[in-house]
């Protein structure tokens, strides 16, 4: 299995483009089922998580193609998607195991198709991750849903109906997957509580080019009103935030000056506030945001994980090996998954002082960090010790480097081109 071998200590100089969001396009590539036309989606970033989708949507009987050159602030590439036809309305376990995502063509199956039978995703490392909301949504819209099998068997043979839903709690994917199948639903619907993160305007944004007829996103209240039928469109998928932060974080903790190209601040405004506080500056240019230690060493500070506005959870491992290293300490509590803290041991390995109490770890801040041999069991977790290994001293070897292939497009190139001693090992 490939490596990634670091030999730290070299402050990050240079830019580094931002490419699209891989948790906005994966929603996104869904809603491909919702019409008989063709979606046109640019800025979609080359990512295993994106392949895996793809193999699901052509199972689904959709076709799928790479299209013409993008324009100059555009990255990834750019996917055709036609689902003229569905030739099958299962997801089956083999593939949604997989990608906790793969749960997002539960509601345009449904919508489109009167039926779906999409296989229970089961555990993750970051959390039980259940997906009742997904389910008791679809039965607010009408749908009937057993659980057979590991499976979600929905039916709606004659439509869904629009409903008001009151989310207990905030999803992202639930809202996601609600917002796509009211979309074809017949009236209005309301979604109360739901997820107020970019990824979910964006893809109100592209459902509504599509013909659908969606206000509010973005606010804890989304009214659709059902529509008979969408269309094909084109849209550009939305800046990754989750990349930009992670980029702010390895610029700032090896006290390097980086302008992340095409990044927005308006998507890491909290980011950025936190890490203002710790001693980085994040500056909006003409062309994104560019990063710098403002002087001497971080200053360590406490952080909390909540939704869209707030701090994320994808960037809360990211921020802790950003704190091992300040001045002082940090108190880092994750409020999202309740088991999102696999990197704490691994970090310690190389030298820092951390103490989980439950939700919350203390971090104490030490002079420096050690190379050492890692591995991690999740995407964020995995990319924290690409960082603490910029910022070690010696050699780090990071393994299992496919979760970082789920989610950083050519991470090692970007980070070598900023002066990063970085490489990719390949075992053929
Ligand atoms: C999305 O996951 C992201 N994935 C995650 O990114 C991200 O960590 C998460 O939102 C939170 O921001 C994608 O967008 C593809 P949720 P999602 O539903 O939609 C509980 C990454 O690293 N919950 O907002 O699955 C759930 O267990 C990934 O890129 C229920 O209880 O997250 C969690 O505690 C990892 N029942 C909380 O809600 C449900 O039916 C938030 O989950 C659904 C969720």
């Amino acid at each position: 299995m490939d490596q990634i071998r670091i030999r730290g200590g070299k402050p990050l100089t240079g830019s580094i483009a931002i490419g699209g969001a891989k948790n906005a396009a994966l929603p996104l590539m869904t809603a491909a089922l919702l019409t008989d036309e063709t979606l046109t989606l640019r800025n979609v970033p080359v990512l295993a998580d994106i392949t895996t989708l793809e193999h699901l949507l052509v199972q689904h009987g959709a076709t799928i193609t790479m299209v013409g050159a993008q324009s100059a602030n555009e990255r990834g590439h750019a996917l055709a998607l036609n689902a003229k036809r569905v030739v099958s309305t299962t997801a089956p376990y083999d593939l949604v195991r997989k990608m906790r995502a793969s749960v997002l063509v539960l509601g345009p199956l449904l919508a489109r198709c009167g039926e779906a039978r999409v296989s229970l995703p089961g555990g993750c490392a970051i959390g039980t991750r259940p997906v009742d909301l997904h389910v008791k949504g679809m039965e607010k819209l009408g749908a009937k849903i057993e659980l057979r099998q590991g499976y979600i068997e929905a039916q709606a043979p004659h439509g869904l109906r629009g409903a008001e839903i009151v989310f207990p709690m905030v999803s992202v994917g639930a809202t996601e997957n609600l917002l796509m199948a009211a979309s074809l639903a017949e009236g209005e619907t309301v979604l109360i509580n739901a997820a107020r993160e970019p990824e979910i305007v964006d893809l109100a944004v592209c459902l509504n080019k599509m013909g659908a007829q969606i206000s509010g996103a973005g606010n804890e209240r989304i009214v659709i009103t059902g529509v008979k039928k969408l269309h094909g469109a084109e849209h550009s998928v939305v800046p990754d935030r989750i990349e930009t932060g992670t980029y702010l974080m390895a610029a700032a903790i090896t006290g390097g000056d980086v302008e992340l190209l095409g990044a927005r601040y308006d998507l890491v405004a909290a980011v950025a506030k936190s890490l203002e506080g710790a001693g980085v500056e994040a500056i909006e240019t003409a062309t994104g945001l560019r990063v710098r230690r403002s002087n001497g060493r971080l200053t360590g500070i406490d952080v909390m994980t909540e939704p869209f506005p707030g701090f994320p959870t994808d960037l809360q491992a990211q921020m802790m090996a950003l704190m091992s290293t300040a001045e002082g300490a940090s108190m880092i509590t994750e409020t999202i998954f309740e088991n999102r803290f696999m990197h704490v041991p691994e970090l310690c390995r190389m030298g820092a002082n951390i103490n989980v109490h439950g939700a919350s770890a203390m971090v104490r801040g030490v002079a420096h960090l050690n190379g050492a041999p890692v591995m991690a069991t999740d995407l964020r977790a995995s990319v924290s010790l690409v960082l603490a290994g910029l910022a070690a001293e010696g050699e780090t070897i990071v393994n299992r480097i496919y979760h970082l292939d789920r989610g950083y497009e050519r991470l090692e190139e970007k980070l070598a081109a900023c002066g990063a001693d970085i490489e990719r090992l390949s075992d053929e």
